[in-house]
């Protein structure tokens, strides 16, 4: 079975990809899956690599760089594709079995390379064009999950025509403070601010507006951040939950993948079974709100008072060193390459 492994990518979580990539590379059975990389670099344009050993051996970091001020990170010059049609031809010819997407954000997490692949007729690790846009959404994820009663953070929304509706003080007096701010389509917190008065507001609105059209602002939620990892199609299960300890104002793009004591992961999080019962159910009925299949990562706020609040989904969960998903998985009984497995052969089922 040849596994097209579809990493990088347009959006601002590429070098995540290229980390996420990495392991899922070094963690897939080769004795069961050939392994065709497929790259797109920064710019959208599609590569075929020839050497398929170059991210398994190579710990340069120019290839493989977390460090956001890297603007030139790029994919190792492989054979140009023709882009698109190629990666089809590929398909129909039987070059590529399956396709495991490991891009995180939009452009690759939310339908559009899902949509693709879809009408090459390649099957594809994870959630389908609905499931992969509604995740990626923040404001329509929300909306979704309040229409089925899962307790959500407050929030309001700004689209770029409406942008200056919102003063700081109605936001404020709906939310409370402090107040976050982030972009509707983005990942890893990219473009997210913490706000505790006017002027943050200002700069946290433009910030958020530099990566997006649509923006929302949310009330703080007081409490513990815990992550939940759900794998299946219809039958479908949840994982332990870890929680992430973080050491900065909140859990950003520094803190997850620069800052090497940015947050501490906690798994499993040191709660009460019972809550833990709740979150995985939880879990379970957003992924199926959702419309998700094959995997995601819920992540949760749970308050003092034991109130269980759902964050967002993550519909491409990162599989970086410091990612959940797979640790996740891993203290609940499914080792790094059994998951690459079974997650291949839900693509195929
Ligand atoms: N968006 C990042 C990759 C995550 O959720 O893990
Ligand atoms: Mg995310």
């Amino acid at each position: 079975i040849n596994v097209g492994i579809l990493f990088g990518g347009k959006s601002t979580e590429h070098e995540v990809s290229l980390q996420s990539a990495k392991n899922i590379i070094d963690a897939i059975d080769k004795e069961k899956y050939d392994v065709t990389l497929i790259g797109i670099d920064k710019t959208g344009q599609w590569h075929l690599h020839d050497n398929s050993q170059f991210l398994l051996n190579s710990n340069d970091p120019k290839y493989i760089s977390l460090n956001k001020a890297d603007k030139d990170v790029v994919l190792v010059p492989g054979k140009e594709t023709e882009k698109l049609l190629c990666v089809s031809n590929a398909g129909a010819s039987g070059n590529v079995d399956v396709v495991f997407p490991v891009l995180h954000g939009p452009y690759g997490e939310d339908g559009t390379v899902q949509g693709l692949l879809k009408l090459a007729n390649i099957p594809f690790v994870g959630a389908g064009v609905l499931g992969s846009a509604v995740g990626m959404d923040k404001d329509v994820t929300k909306r979704l999950l309040r229409d089925a009663g899962i307790p959500i953070a407050k929030f309001l929304v700004l689209h770029k025509w409406n942008q200056d509706s919102l003063s700081f003080a109605e936001a404020s007096r709906h939310l409370g403070l402090p107040l976050f701010v982030k972009p509707a389509n983005a990942g890893s917190s990219v473009g997210v601010s913490k706000v505790k008065d006017e002027q943050q507001f200002k700069t946290a609105i433009e910030q958020a507006f530099a990566f997006d059209n649509k923006i929302l602002i949310e009330e703080f939620v007081a409490g513990r951040e815990v992550e939940c990892a759900v794998l299946g199609n219809e039958a479908t299960i949840a994982s332990r939950v870890g929680e992430i300890v973080a050491q900065q104002e909140f859990y950003s793009y520094e803190a997850k993948y620069i800052d090497e004591n940015g947050a501490a992961l906690e798994i499993p999080a040191k709660i009460s079974d019972e809550t833990e019962q709740k979150i995985q159910e939880m879990a379970v009925n957003v992924f199926r709100t959702l419309c998700c299949e094959g995997m995601a990562r819920v992540d949760f706020f749970l308050t003092g008072a034991n109130q269980i609040l759902v964050n967002e989904i993550n519909t491409i969960p990162g599989f970086t060193k410091i990612s959940m998903y797979p640790k996740l998985w891993e203290i609940s009984g499914i080792a790094y390459s059994e998951l690459i497995d079974r997650l291949i052969q839900l693509a195929l089922a």
